[in-house]
């Protein structure tokens, strides 16, 4: 079909969708379908069932122009989730935007571990306190304060923009998460210290040169301050190793999101800087993404 046909046809919904699928598809987009479904439906404000019982249904110039819109962002690149402003983490809406990594499916691994140590590690009626260093959306703070009944969720960043978008989360959640903007990799204020029964965080790890790999949808528009750990990617956790003990409860718990190549690495760090009982969990592909271990050196 050629442009001027295509400006000038009456679209029905599945027409549209069939077109559209398949023009990305050609393009190279990965699951084309689905981002047409998902992109028609926002504009349309219709579920995927409610597309699916309107295949017919014909649609309006200024829908068609909307859709248009959105999809001209798409071929950018822009990811599907900032275009649509949301996404789903632990069966959890999340608000988003550029200001935030979008949360991804290996970090719910993250959250199923601290959620079973929260479970066998700690008395029910145990306030235990948690903080959540980098939370960018929000999205393992929510997570944690929605799924362990006797949490206490402290969580900074060092980005005004994602504290903003964490709190949101939090709101729209309803629960109580105390926020800080500070700086990990700095001194922290006095009421921090000694404090924290676990530790989380999923800090940047990406390497200069793997980041240079990395697929636009990343590299051009998820924020580099979320994603870059300097050289070698290890940068923050050899800065923070220190730091980290200080925040911690004696016997307190770490969980890191790792690089799937990063598991060692990060275990001598944490070694050298006094942690024991290491353990790694893969994610769904099999791949080392979580290391969980104990501050064990006594404080004088
Ligand atoms: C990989 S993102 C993780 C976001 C979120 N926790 C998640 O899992 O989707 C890392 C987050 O750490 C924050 N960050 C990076 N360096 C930091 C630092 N030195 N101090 C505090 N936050 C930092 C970034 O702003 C970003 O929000």
């Amino acid at each position: 079909m050629s442009a001027a046909e295509t400006k000038q046809k009456k679209w029905t919904l599945l027409e549209l969708l069939n077109w559209t699928a398949e023009y990305l598809a050609k393009k190279g987009f990965e699951d084309a379908r689905l981002n047409v479904e998902r992109l028609l439906g926002y504009t349309l404000g219709l579920s995927r069932i409610q597309l699916y019982t309107n295949f017919d249904r014909p649609l309006l110039p200024d829908e068609i122009s909307a859709f248009k819109a959105l999809l001209q962002r798409r071929l950018t690149h822009e990811p599907l989730q900032y275009i649509l402003g949301e996404t789903e983490f632990y069966s959890l809406a999340f608000k988003i935007s550029t200001d935030v990594l979008i949360p991804r499916p290996e970090t719910e691994v993250l959250v199923e571990h601290i959620v079973e140590t929260c479970t066998h590690s700690f008395a029910k009626e145990e306030e235990i306190f948690i903080l959540d260093v980098g939370t960018g959306s929000g999205c393992i703070a929510v997570a944690l304060a929605k799924n362990v009944a006797n949490a206490v969720v402290t969580a900074i960043d060092c980005s005004p923009g994602a504290l903003s978008v964490a709190q949101g989360n939090a709101s729209a959640h309803d629960v109580e998460i105390k926020f800080h903007e500070l700086d990990a990799l700095k001194p922290w204020p006095m009421e921090f210290l000694n404090t924290f029964d676990l530790l989380v965080s999923n800090p940047p790890y990406i390497s200069y040169s793997e980041y240079q790999t990395l697929q636009p949808e990343i590299r051009l528009f998820e924020p580099k301050t979320s994603l870059l750990g300097g050289n070698d990617g290890l940068e923050f956790y050899r800065k923070f190793s220190n730091i980290c003990s200080t925040l911690l409860k004696p016997q307190g718990f770490v969980f890191f999101e790792i690089g799937e190549r990063q598991a060692v690495s990060v275990r001598n760090i944490f070694a050298d800087a006094g942690f024991s009982g290491f353990q790694v969990y893969d994610d769904l592909n099999g791949r080392n993404r979580v290391v969980k271990m104990q501050w064990s050196r006594s404080k004088e």
